[in-house]
């Protein structure tokens, strides 16, 4: 178990969980259509955030900033996917740069990984986790781990999206492969993001049968959280050859120590990754909101935090109520 140290300077929210880490998304542009995120026939008709309307650099830059001198020392960029969104390496920069932020990484799909390795890894990026949709071909996407590597890139981690459906043979074919690359692989339950992902409760696979499904072919032992609020809970090979995780949002929520903060490419602030409005933090920042006051603004937000939707979904299921959610793409996950 994980605690926090009681000297570190929190801010806490009304539950009292700390702001420890930051999620920018910088595009809601995605050069894949996974069903479970951004179905092709909804991207068709779909308008998407104009150049215009993205957060500049520096307004990304100054935003984490003032993340950071509230506790962040924890940020993670995404999408859509970030490696479409022109300066993604210059935003790598200047994160890298940013004084105080420890664990810098990038959640990607992986299709222009192998061109863009290098110089993320050169621009000071930390660690890189790719998102593999296993019901399609993925070859391209191998490349692209090899370069990770090549150019140095450690603890790389795959996330896979589990929903009922899956061939079990694409699932160990890539648990093989991971376990021979030293890819931390990790087993996403399907969730109920977004409004266009045709979720129900029937697609989803529990983490429990997951587990129970590798650990047959390669047995498991459960171990210890790398950090606190980590989402996936981890298990090692008994073998010792590598690790997997599990992120259980449906069956095992874990809200009660969510401490991410998230922003999407067009500046809204959100408390959640199921909030159905965010904080035009873009608008404030145009009408002048900088330094200390700027900190202050995302204090109080935070503050005001009671957001615990993967907790509540049974209650929002059974009371009929249907939320309008932002969607997985303009969020990142
Ligand atoms: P590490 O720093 O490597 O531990 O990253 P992470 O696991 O926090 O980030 P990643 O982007 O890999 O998250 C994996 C997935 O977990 C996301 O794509 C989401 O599907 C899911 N996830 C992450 N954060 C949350 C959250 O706060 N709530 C819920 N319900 N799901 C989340
Ligand atoms: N349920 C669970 N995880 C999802 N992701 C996208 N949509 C869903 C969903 N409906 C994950 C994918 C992707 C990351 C951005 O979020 O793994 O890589
Ligand atoms: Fe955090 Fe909301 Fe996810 Fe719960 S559902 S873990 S509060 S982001």
């Amino acid at each position: 178990m994980h605690h926090l140290l009681a000297e570190e300077k929190l801010c806490l929210d009304k539950l009292n969980r700390p702001l420890k880490a930051l999620r920018i998304s910088i595009t809601d542009k995605c050069n894949r259509k996974c069903s479970y995120c951004l179905p092709e026939n909804y991207a068709l008709n779909r308008p998407f955030i104009k150049e215009d309307d993205y957060l500049s650099i520096p307004e990304i830059t100054s935003i984490a900033r003032s993340f950071v001198k509230l506790g962040v020392d924890k940020i993670r960029i995404t999408g859509g996917e970030p490696l479409l969104r022109p300066g993604v390496v210059e935003i790598v920069e200047d994160l890298s740069a940013t004084a105080g932020v420890r664990d810098l990484s990038l959640t990607t799909n992986g299709l222009l990984l192998k061109r863009f390795a290098r110089s993320l890894k050169s621009a000071g990026l930390g660690r890189v986790t790719v998102g593999i949709d296993i019901s399609v071909d993925y070859s391209n996407i191998l490349t692209g781990l090899d370069e990770a590597k090549r150019v140095g890139f450690k603890n790389t981690k795959i996330n896979v999206v589990i929903q009922r459906g899956l061939k079990q043979e694409s699932l160990l074919k890539l648990t093989k492969y991971c376990r021979d690359n030293e890819l931390i692989l990790r087993f996403i339950e399907f969730m109920d993001a977004g409004n266009c992902n045709n979720w129900a409760p029937e697609e989803v696979i529990s983490a429990e049968s997951i587990i129970h499904w590798i650990s047959y072919h390669f047995p498991l032992v459960a171990s210890d959280s790398n950090y606190y609020g980590e989402v996936a809970s981890r298990y090692k090979y008994k073998d010792g050859k590598g690790e997997i995780g599990i992120i259980a949002s449906v069956t095992k929520p874990f809200c009660r120590d969510c401490t991410r903060a998230r922003i999407s490419a067009d500046g809204k602030f959100y408390n959640c990754l199921f909030a159905s409005s965010g904080f035009d933090l873009k608008k404030a920042l145009h009408s002048g909101l900088e330094g200390e006051a700027l900190e202050e603004t995302l204090s109080s937000l935070w503050a005001g935090r009671i957001d615990r939707y993967s907790e509540e979904r049974q209650l929002f299921r059974n009371s009929g109520i249907k939320l309008k959610k932002v969607e997985m793409f303009q969020i990142g996950g």
